[in-house]
């Protein structure tokens, strides 16, 4: 491949200074739209939960469903810090194992059986639980604790789930395993989790957002549906951004093309295979579909190269690492952008200090990600970017889910 071609890639995935400001006032303005039920690829989903306190205290089961896997605990808060005290993790489908959860092929039914299954074992017998679940995907919600999906996302496809209360579906679950001494009492998206577990560290976090297999943003709303509210933004869904032919060709061959748009060009679920069509297209490798994964993708940027691609020529290896920089920064650049964008809804003029609470892996491992994010916050907020400040907040969407249930049952107890 020419130098030109490579240039010519570092233009198509370029987001420059001006497109980062033009990119946060779009997502603002289609966040005002959501707000107002105009029609808008935003979706502004209730939570019906506030900011904690940070005095929460208690021993909790917290679900965590992010899609890849799910994670049961058993969670202790003990005031502004917590304690995973059991885990279990389980891997939603696993070719090894020969089972797969996500497809169509499976029913709703069998998938909480196999969640009930992951909370049995950190639960002792005969105790009583009230338990907190991370549900991450679009939910619409009449309250803390009754969720409707709207949509599968991340390629997710299992039966008799949209359109249901995922509440209900565990519920029923937890009664066929015999578990009826555990109470599911709240449900809510990942990034609403990491706001919990980020406010309760800290009361400046005003954001929650995920950026790993998926991406979402939420934030702390004091008015917007009449009461303070964490908001889920969708913003995964947002469509303002111009796709690259990389992106058109990978939205076309995903399960639901024309939804998810952002989270197609951000989130490590698509990262991978967005490199591998452009490295396929412009310098000629033929890397089959789905083989670039966020892990490998990872390795290639840390100067490893497994499997087919230790044969490459060098000159190979350095243009597929140059791609996938680009491809890298460019999620990281987009992520921040729409940061900038609910920072303006929220304090337009960035008075106040913020914390911008993130979980996930892309942020936490992929390498140079979280110092490509932090640079285009400076350039988008300028002056202002001393107020905002990114921080990771580690299994946040696990212990928020404890700390949303404790929050929940302390407002009930404190209720006249
Ligand atoms: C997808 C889901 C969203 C979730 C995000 C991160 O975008 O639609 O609800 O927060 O993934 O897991």
């Amino acid at each position: 491949m020419s130098t030109a071609s490579l240039l010519e890639l570092a233009k198509v995935f370029a987001i420059t200074s001006r497109d980062l400001v033009k990119i946060a006032a779009a997502f603002q303005k289609d966040m005002e739209s959501g707000l107002a039920c105009q029609h808008r690829s935003l979706k502004m989903l209730p939570s019906y939960l506030t900011k904690p306190g940070g005095e929460e205290t208690g021993l909790f089961v917290a679900l965590d469903f992010g899609g890849t896997n799910i994670r049961a605990q058993v969670v202790e808060l003990a005031g502004r810090r917590w304690e995973i005290k059991q885990q279990r993790v389980q891997l939603l489908k696993d070719a090894a194992a020969m089972y797969d959860y996500t497809s169509t092929t499976t029913k709703a039914e069998a998938l909480f059986d196999f969640i009930a299954a992951a909370i049995a074992a950190v639960v002792e017998p005969g105790r009583d639980y009230f338990l907190g679940h991370t549900f991450s995907f679009p939910c619409q919600q009449q309250s803390f604790n009754q969720a409707m999906l709207l949509s599968w996302t991340k390629e997710i496809s299992t039966t008799g789930v949209e359109g249901e209360d995922v509440n209900q579906l565990l519920t029923a679950a937890l009664l066929r395993r015999g578990l009826d001494k555990v109470t599911p009492c709240v449900i809510l998206n990942d990034t609403v989790g990491t706001l919990m577990a980020g406010a309760y560290l800290d009361a400046r976090a005003s954001i929650g957002t995920i950026c790993g297999t998926g991406h979402n943003t939420c934030y702390y709303d004091p008015s917007a549906y009449g009461a303070p509210m964490i908001i889920n933004i969708e913003s995964g869904n947002f469509n303002g951004v111009p796709c690259t032919r990389y992106d058109s060709q990978l939205d076309a061959a995903s399960d639901k093309p024309g939804s998810q748009l952002l989270e197609k060009m951000v989130a490590g679920r698509y990262l991978g295979e967005i490199v591998r069509l452009a490295a396929n297209d412009a310098i000629g490798l033929t890397l089959p579909p789905l083989s670039f994964t966020a892990e490998r993708l990872a390795a290639v940027l840390s100067g490893a190269f497994d499997g087919i691609l230790t044969e490459l020529e060098l000159t190979k290896k350095q243009q597929l690492a140059e791609i996938s920089r680009l491809v890298v920064e460019r999620s990281a650049r987009l992520a921040a952008a729409t940061y900038a964008g609910v920072l303006r809804h929220i304090d337009s003029e960035v008075r106040r200090e913020h914390i911008i609470a993130v979980d996930g892996s892309l942020f936490e491992k992929m390498p140079g990600y979280s110092a490509a994010m932090n640079r285009a916050l400076g350039e988008v907020l300028g002056s202002k970017s001393h107020q905002v400040k990114v921080s990771l907040t580690k299994d946040g969407s696990g212990a928020g889910a404890a700390i949303a249930a404790a929050a929940i049952l302390k407002k009930q107890r404190c209720r006249p």
